[in-house]
């Protein structure tokens, strides 16, 4: 075939165009907007058994990444005592050798956890064990997991307003009070990582009694007696019929926000019914891609939503064929093409430009290049008898009065003190255009521009602030408490 020397010319300045101009990928595009898209690193992963296709595809299209199984409870901690970080650590090499985020799952489980830990009946002893493995696990990440699935999946199914009890072996020995300690021994064990309580089907709305309006209650809780959640997962495993899903998201979205809290979407599928897995057309799969699709647009319109996780990436490797009676959920079919919910992707994030994006992130995530903490250590003896009892009440159904936040002993033990507490750990979070302060209610608030003059000044009794009157730009924060003083460069935008 002859081609005319113009159209020669223009196959070149294509083929130069497209190596200038990268291809964009979900990850480019979620990078440019302060967000994280991620994928599971399937456990064929792990044990080196997977196509190479889908390394290339991973880290191409990701900056996050979660492990499908291996940072469970019996992943990491098999026999009692004996931690078990190889996998794990794999991946964590993995995810900074590509820049990415790395999400911890599952703290606290009612599943998949180790024979030694189920048989557990004492309250006293399965409390050391869940501290124990908390303090282990969480400190041998410290600073390279981003977010720990503290609790998963401890609500029941019933609608009810209610705790799972069947099958999990931590309600049953120890009560609801396991999720507040777990929570602020995570925190004791990596005062970085940001906290949250993951759960399936709190996609269905806020209506009374549902999941999702026990999340919010418990969050509600949580922060007045400052358990130091910041996130909440929904899982998000849909199937083709539910279309209703992703407003319902959206809800939950906005109601954690007037907490301060962020929603995560932590495991993402939307799965056909098995039994039609031969006869899926195209008219299927642009269905699939426009509810993929309506995810990603309350994704990003929230601003307190900040990781978008897919529950895998090819669907030659989903946990749905073997385990849920679905199948082909994923954005790449079995073959490793992408699918029309990649494209949907694609088109939403190009239709939602990074100038309208806000993200729990990006201000938080400006490098903060300040000298440590100034936080005064409190020199005050410390009434240790309290902290003997490490452990969070649990106020689930009684009214929450204020408790104050996790003190931290000089032996390092950290618990919630009834009464009158000494506070000696207070930190600061910001969200958005909200400060939050925690670790105490009372305290002055000090904004400082990068000249050192005055632009805010707040004294705060519930515990957050709002910046939102301060323009754009770098600032220092000072907050006091007490003759506590912490400082914090950040960036306001
Ligand atoms: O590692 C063993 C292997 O040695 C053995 O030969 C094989 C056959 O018995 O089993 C392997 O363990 C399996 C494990 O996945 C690792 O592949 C377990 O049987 C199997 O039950 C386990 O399934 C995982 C499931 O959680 C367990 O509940 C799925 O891969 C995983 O995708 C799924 O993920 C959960 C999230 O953690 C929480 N949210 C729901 C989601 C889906 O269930």
């Amino acid at each position: 075939m002859k081609y005319s020397k113009i159209m020669l010319g223009a196959a070149l300045i294509g083929a130069t165009a497209s190596t200038i101009f990268a291809q964009e990928t979900l990850r480019s595009l979620a990078e440019e907007r302060g967000r994280y898209i991620g994928a599971i690193l399937n456990s064929e992963w792990f044990n080196n058994a997977i196509e190479s296709q889908f390394e290339e595809i991973h880290k191409t299209q990701f900056n996050a990444v979660v492990a499908e199984n291996e940072m469970k409870f019996d992943a990491t901690e098999p026999n009692k005592g004996q931690f078990s970080y190889a996998k794990g650590d794999k991946m964590v090499t993995y995810a900074k050798a590509n820049k990415m985020r790395v999400r911890g799952h599952a703290l606290a489980w009612h599943s998949q956890v180790p024979g030694w830990v189920n048989n557990i009946r004492d309250k006293k002893q399965l409390l050391d064990v869940l501290k124990n493995h908390i303090d282990n696990v969480v400190g041998h990440w410290k600073g390279e997991v981003a977010e720990w699935d503290v609790v998963n999946e401890a609500i029941n199914d019933d609608n009810n307003h209610g705790w799972r009890s069947n099958g999990s072996v931590w309600f049953q020995t120890i009560g609801a009070e396991f999720l507040d300690s777990a929570f602020v021994w995570a925190h004791a064990a990596d005062p970085d990582a940001e906290l949250c309580y993951n759960d399936y089907a709190i996609e269905w709305g806020l209506g009374q009694g549902s999941k999702a309006g026990f999340v919010v209650d418990q969050v509600k809780r949580w922060k007045q007696n400052n358990i130091p959640i910041t996130c909440v997962g929904t899982q998000t495993h849909i199937e083709i019929s539910h279309e209703t899903t992703p407003q319902n998201v959206r809800a939950l979205a906005k109601a954690l926000a007037e907490h301060d809290v962020v929603l995560n979407i932590t495991e993402l599928d939307v799965g056909f019914p098995q039994g039609s897995a031969g006869s899926l057309g195209a008219s299927d799969y642009a269905k699939q891609g426009h509810l993929y699709r309506q995810f990603m647009d309350v994704f990003l319109e929230e601003p307190n939503m900040g990781e978008f996780m897919i529950w895998g990436v090819t669907d030659a490797h989903s946990w749905l064929d073997g385990q849920q009676g679905k199948t082909q959920g994923l954005i790449y079919d079995k073959q490793y093409k992408a699918k029309p919910a990649y494209d949907s992707l694609i088109a939403s994030l190009k239709a939602h430009p990074a100038s309208e994006v806000k993200s729990p992130y990006k201000s938080a995530a400006t490098p903060d290049t300040t000298v440590q903490d100034t936080t005064t250590q409190d020199t005050s003896a410390h009434d240790t008898t309290a902290v003997q009892d490490t452990t969070v009440k649990d106020t689930t159904t009684q009214d929450t009065v204020a408790t104050p936040g996790p003190v931290v002993s000089d032996t390092g033990n950290v618990g919630i003190r009834r009464g009158s507490a000494t506070l000696t750990e207070v930190r600061m979070n910001l969200v958005g255009r909200t400060l939050s302060i925690v670790g105490a209610s009372n305290a002055k608030v000090q904004v400082f521009d990068m000249r050192g003059r005055p632009v805010y000044s707040a004294v705060t009794s519930k515990g957050s602030v709002d910046l939102s009157a301060i323009s754009d730009g770098l600032y220092v924060v000072r907050v006091k408490v007490g003759s506590k003083t912490l400082e914090r460069r950040v960036a306001l935008r």
